[in-house]
């Protein structure tokens, strides 16, 4: 069993036990001390762990913990208001013990007045809680988190980015867990402030088109499915959705992608095959990735059944592609390209308004011109990097 993983498991026994057990009783102290010597193993190994208690997850720095899916302590601890605990090394066992109770009494439902009872017991250890639907919840109490501390930095997640397309181009393989783990650290960097808002990045070099436009199609699917009531689940698979939907164009070769005139009759049908590409990837991948597949298939067809691949019999597209389409078309609009300046929102905007009904879904079209509104929009520019797949526009 890995380090975190015991001591997250010691840590909640040592809670149950402390539910049980009075103060001084031995049992109580002996548990205490065994879960201390867990974390200083932890510490050894990550001298500032970071979890994230989902409600059906828990995430360990920006991966989610496999072992621990559906542990039922996740839930607990994200409903007393810890969904985000961090530790730095050097904390004590005085110090541990004090967040154990206070981790105790917001169990049972008690927080407040223990924290005002020890203002400044926990130092070294943080937590706090994480607001997954659009408003940040504060604890309270001396030693939390607050939760600005946890607004985006999306270096990370670039590279996070950058290396799945590269292992998918070189090695033919997809990091499904580092494509999930970008998604999930999406949904904290949205929801790190009071109010939501959209982190999108600005395209600084042409050669950071394949990941500025995943991540900024992955955070708008994310945060439009949000708009439109989904559920925490869904809304990741959306984000997982958008964010893989051109990964099929690790198979076009890069002089097409980077050509900046137009494309011949020859390249252009080279380039319209990453729907298909993309598609059977995710599909060899993982079959619990339907919705990807889906959108990375159906990604540029349109609602009146133009665009591409060419469907045969006319039929309705995924809810999820047509979602993820207008998001597409929005970034891609939006951003800087060989042949053309980047249009500025409100043209975008309108220009998805005027296609409504012939290219968008016109429910979508308009939920995103809400959203548009309603959320704050963050725009920063992605840290400078090479070797990063050349993608062009879609
Ligand atoms: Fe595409
Ligand atoms: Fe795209």
């Amino acid at each position: 069993m890995s380090a975190p993983v015991e001591f997250l498991l010691s840590l909640t026994r040592t809670l149950a036990i402390m539910s049980l057990y009075g103060e001084t009783h031995p049992r109580r102290q002996g548990a205490v001390e065994h879960s201390y010597e867990r974390l200083t193993t932890l510490l050894a190994e990550n001298p500032r762990p970071q979890f994230s208690f989902l409600m059906d997850e828990v995430v360990y720095g920006k991966r989610a913990m496999r072992e621990l899916q559906e542990w039922e302590w996740s839930r607990r601890l994200a409903d007393a208001g810890v969904q985000r605990l961090e530790i730095d090394d050097g904390v004590t066992l005085d110090e541990y013990a004090g967040f154990l109770e206070l981790a105790g009494d917001l169990l049972s439902g008690g927080g407040s007045r223990t924290t005002t009872m020890r203002p400044n017991v926990v130092t070294r250890i943080r937590f706090g809680a994480v607001g997954l639907q659009g408003e940040a919840r504060e604890a309270g109490g001396e030693g939390r988190l607050a939760t600005a501390t946890l607004s985006y930095a999306l270096d990370e997640e670039v590279e996070a980015v950058r290396f799945i397309h590269q292992e998918m181009g070189e090695a033919g393989t997809l990091a499904l867990l580092e494509a999930e783990a970008v998604v999930r650290s999406l949904s904290l960097a949205m929801h790190s402030s009071n109010r939501v808002v959209i982190p999108l990045l600005k395209l600084k070099e042409f050669d950071q088109y394949t990941t500025t436009h995943s991540l900024n199609v992955g955070v708008l699917a994310m945060a439009l499915a949000e708009t439109l009531g989904f559920g925490a689940r869904d809304v990741r698979a959306f984000g997982t959705a958008g964010l893989l939907h051109d990964i099929g164009k690790v198979r076009v070769p890069r002089d097409i992608l980077i050509k900046p005139g137009k494309l011949s009759a020859e390249e252009r049908a080279v380039l319209d095959q990453h729907p298909v590409d993309g598609a059977r990837i995710i599909l060899e991948s993982d079959e619990q990735l339907g919705i990807a597949s889906a959108v990375a298939y159906e990604h540029h067809i349109m609602i009146d059944g133009g665009g591409y691949p060419v469907m045969r019999y006319r039929r309705e597209c995924h809810f999820a592609s047509r979602l993820v389409h207008v998001c597409d078309v929005f970034d891609a609009l939006c951003t800087d390209r060989p042949y053309r300046a980047a249009w500025e929102i409100d043209r975008a905007l309108a220009y998805i308004g005027e296609r409504s009904g012939s290219e968008f879904d016109p429910s979508i079209a308009r939920a995103f011109a809400t959203m548009m509104q309603r959320f704050e929009l963050q725009i920063g520019a992605p840290p400078t990097g090479d070797a990063a797949p050349v993608v062009a526009a879609s």
